[in-house]
Order: structure tokens, then sequence, then C-alpha cells
């Protein structure tokens, strides 16, 4: 295990918090920094290491504040620069890292530089820092090419003089054009801003999509299926690591180096050079997002993703939620293959979920990703069993899936809720004022009041897990130990055993002192559905 603090977040737990949905100080409905900070006591004592906060600037919010019309301020609904520091000084003071996300790929429409984009017209350099192209046709009515957006709808939106501007999400997100010395410069600059301020280190939003080869004549959508190996002329293409290696310089002239972990959709075999020590140092895996709860599924991902950490000289980071993904409370209560989306629409109604199922599930894959190598990101309330909020309305939606589809995608707002602290009170102690997305009346049996002391809880489950994690973690090493069929069993260095039982009737405890369950056992057997840390007994 490595002793150089400097190298803290190889096996961190960052804990992710969706800013809007945490607390709010003042009532207006939407959560803010004044109110992460009340509750820095709170993520001490769940024993995180860091917090990752999503974006917090200013935004008109047509993308849940990935939408950044201005990447060096706050947010007036969310707080000021002030408070910021104040957020930074609370979390070091608690011994908590703090990791800001950049989002690199597009600006919102709102941002200056967008802005004079628009007035300065066609063929003038302002234009030159996004993805402007003439459209088609004899005025320019058509669309530079077929392609189509991340949300739905096409990929290109027209701005009325013949031009149109790419935007790879929602149209109120144009893509920068990372060929422009002036668009790299202010990315520096950016990270120079939060780093100044104390920020540890940096999750990259689509980190994957920044250089685009857009030579003409563009290629159709259909053309485009199946570039996997770089040369797709949007995602993974290998300029995009001279951004990164310019980053790490920057990153590296600080002490503590900052850290980087990239949100890259690429496949597993490409994601080394997003996660070597001379780009951004970590990558996403997002392998057991789509893993079935099943233990060759489950055991395969952590081989492979061990040797990809490895060889990339990085640690590998374990993801099980996260705010664009229905919550693991929830995937595990739906028989293996639901349609998410399907289930979503249904308002969560067919199949009916197995809750209870569901949450043993997933705490049983929680205790399962904390006792591997590497770094664990955790999202708000998923310490609760928080399943998804599945029966939002229609009018109630944000994101701009729901819209940008036709209603035919539900989108991400069930994960989105803003989490319950009281049983009682207004919006369950989020704030003294409503919620910006409703809350469900379920919320006030998991809220954090209901479970805090409370034995077996699934909150005081996540703060004796993360407490044990910290006195046992031991650096990069795991060995499989032989196990019955639907058993996973590993060690860890130092006399540490963990057993997952995810389909066998009932298999016997190994030897050891039991430090942990995520459920309770059977005698002398482990259930299905459980994981079990144990520890040597002193010879
Ligand atoms: C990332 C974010 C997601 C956002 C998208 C566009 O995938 O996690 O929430 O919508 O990028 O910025």
């Amino acid at each position: 295990m490595s002793t150089n603090p400097n190298d803290w977040w190889r096996e961190a737990v960052v804990y992710q918090v969706y800013p809007r949905s945490y607390a709010d100080s003042n009532g207006d409905g939407v959560g803010d920094l004044p109110g992460i900070t009340s509750r820095v006591p709170y993520l001490r004592r769940l024993g995180v290491d860091a917090v990752w906060l999503s974006p917090f600037y200013p935004s008109a919010l047509a993308d849940g504040g990935y939408d950044v019309d201005d990447h060096r301020d706050v947010d007036p609904r969310i707080g000021t620069l002030e408070q910021f520091d104040e957020l930074v000084a609370a979390l070091h003071g608690a011994g908590i890292k703090l990791v800001v996300d950049i989002v690199p790929n597009h600006s919102s429409d709102r941002h200056a530089w967008f802005r004079e984009a628009l007035a300065a017209g066609p063929g003038s350099p302002e234009r030159e820092r996004y993805v402007f192209r003439r459209g088609g046709g004899a005025d320019g009515e058509l669309p530079p090419s077929d392609w189509t957006a991340a949300f739905g709808g096409p990929a290109w939106e027209p701005v009325g003089d013949g031009d149109w501007y790419l935007h790879l999400f929602a149209p109120e997100q144009p893509d920068w054009n990372w060929a422009h010395p002036d668009v790299r410069a202010d990315h520096l600059r950016t990270l120079r801003f939060w780093a100044d301020r104390g920020v540890d280190g940096f999750r990259i939003d689509v980190a994957h999509a920044l250089t685009k080869d857009l030579t003409e004549p563009l290629p159709s959508k259909a053309e485009l299926a199946g570039l996997l190996d770089g040369s797709h002329p949007l995602f993974d293409r290998d300029e995009v690591h001279e951004v990164y290696a310019q980053w790490r310089e920057l990153f590296d002239r600080y002490d503590p180096p900052r850290t980087a972990v990239a949100e890259a959709w690429v496949p597993a075999h490409r994601r080394a050079r997003y996660a070597s020590p001379e780009g951004l140092g970590q990558a996403f895996n997002f392998d057991l997002l789509k893993a079935d709860f099943d233990a060759a599924a489950f055991r395969e991902v952590v081989t492979d993703n061990l040797r990809f950490a490895e060889e990339a000289g990085s640690s590998s980071t374990w993801v099980l939620s996260n705010h664009d993904v229905v919550r693991h409370a929830s995937r595990y209560a739906l028989p293996p293959g639901t349609d998410e989306n399907a289930w979503l629409l249904s308002e969560g109604k067919d199949p009916v979920p197995d809750a209870d199922g569901g949450l043993r599930r997933a705490r049983a894959a929680t205790a399962f990703i904390l006792a591997l190598p590497g770094s664990t990101y955790l999202y708000q309330g998923e310490e609760l069993g928080l399943a998804e909020v599945a029966d939002l309305s229609p009018a109630a939606l944000q994101d701009p899936t729901w819209r940008r589809s036709g209603g035919e995608q539900k989108g991400r707002d069930g994960c989105r809720v803003p989490i319950p602290w009281t049983a009682a009170g207004p919006s369950h102690g989020f704030g003294s004022g409503g919620a910006h997305l409703p809350q469900p009346s379920w919320f006030a049996d998991v809220a954090v009041d209901r479970q805090d002391g409370v034995e077996g809880s699934t909150l005081e489950f996540y703060r004796q897990a993360l407490a044990a994690r910290r006195r046992l973690r031991t650096g990069d090493d795991l060995t499989w130990l032989p196990s019955p069929e639907g058993v996973v069993t590993f060690t860890r260095p130092g006399g540490w055993t963990v057993l997952t039982n995810f389909s066998h009737p009932g298999v016997e405890l190994p030897a050891g002192r039991v430090v942990l369950c995520s459920g309770p056992l059977r005698g002398n057997l482990v259930p299905q559905d459980t994981t079990v840390w144990l520890e040597d007994e002193p010879a």
C-alpha cells in the first residue's frame, strides 16, 4: 500500500453530491453550498475520504447544471464564491478532500463566448471557438450531417443565418472547438482557478469527446457505427490525450498534485490512456453499472479492471450508482434484463420491483466493491438504501432527455430527488420549503433520522463498512479463493477475507472473525444476497 499522502485518491471513498438535491439552507427548494457545509459533520461521521460536487456553476439548468454559463463562478441560487471557500475549509477541517466537476466538451448557450459567436455572424473568428458549419441545401436549411444528440433529436442546431452549431448533448450545450487555442487556454485558467481555491481534484465530464475530426465531407451516422479504435470523428480520438498531458503538467505543479478522474465511455481496452499518470490519472469503470447481480459477471469485471488499472499505472474505480443511472437498490429489485426505461415509463409498476431483495442485493454489492482494491464512488442517498423515485409525473420532469426524446425516454430525475434527512417536516429536512423535484411519502421511512443509531439500518451498515475499510484497506492485491457456484470469495493482504453469496441457497461461513455483514447470517451460513467480511483471528 502506498504511504505517500499524495496517493490518497488511489483507495479513496468518494461521495458524490448533486448540489441542488442535497440540503437547502434558504428554503427556496434548491440545495446550496451552505446546505452542504452544514452536512459536513454527517459526511465525516459517514467516513468518506472525499466529496465530488456535481456542477454548481451558473446555469440555466437545461441539463441539470452540465450546461455551464461561466466555469469560474457559483450559481447565485447555489451560493457564492465565499460560500464555496467556506465549504472547502469545512471539508478540509474534517479531513475530507474536494473534487469538482469540469465540463470541457461544451459550454451553455448563455456563455459569453457563445453569445459573442452568435452576434458576430458566419465566418467570424468568434464562431471558431465552437463548431459552426454551413447548412446544406440552397439556403443552408439542411443540417450539415444526420448525426443525433445524446438526449435525442439532431446534433446540429440552426442559428438562422445559414450556420448550424454542433451539440452532442442538448441544444443549450454547444460543443467547444478544441482545436482553438482560446478554448485550451481558458480551460487551463478554469483548472487553475479551482486548484488555487484549494480543490483537491477534478472529475472530467465526457472526457473522451473533446477533440474532433470534422474534415468534410462529414460521415453519415451509419458510417460512424462501430468505430471504436480511435478513428471515430467525435469520440475517443488519440489527440485528446495531448490536452490531458497539458492538464497533468498543471496538476503536478501543485503540492499535493491535483488529481483527476475521467468520465470516458470508451471500450475497456481504450481506458488506460485516460487513467495513466501522464494523463488524468484515473478513469471511471462503469462495467458494474451494466452487469447483472451475478457471481461470474462480477468476478470477470473485477479481474479485467484490476488488470487494466495496473496496465495504466492507476488504481481501479468502482461505481454502482450516480446521477445518470437508476439507483442500484432499484436495478437489483428488477428481474435481470428488465428494460429500465420501460419500467420508468410504467411509473415503476411493470414489473413490480422486489424492493426488499433489491436492497439486500444493493447492500451486498456495496460491501463487495468496498472490499476491492481501488477507489469507490458512492452517490448521495445510497447510504440510506434509497430506491429510484420511479413515479415522477411527466409534469415534474427536468431532464432534457424526456422532452428531446419526445417522451420516449423518461430520463434521470428519479435518482436526483432531494434526499430525506428527517421523517417529518417540510421536504423531509432537505430545507424549510419544498423540494425542486417532488419527494415520495415513503422517503419518511428511510430518512436519516429514522436510521441514525438503528442497528442493522443501511446508514449504520455504510458507516460500519467505511470504518472497517479504513482500518483494513491494504493496497492493490487480491487473491480469489475457490468457491461454490454463485459465490465469490477473495482475500486481501493482512488477513481480510470477503465472501459474497450471489445465488447459492446458503454457503458456509469461512474461518475468521466477522467484521461486517451486509445482512443477517443464518447460523453458520451466509444466505443468498449477502456479503460478509472476516478478519483472521489473532494467532
Ligand atoms: C455526463 C454527465 C451527465 C451530463 C452529460 C453532458 O455524462 O454525467 O449528467 O448530462 O455528461 O454534460
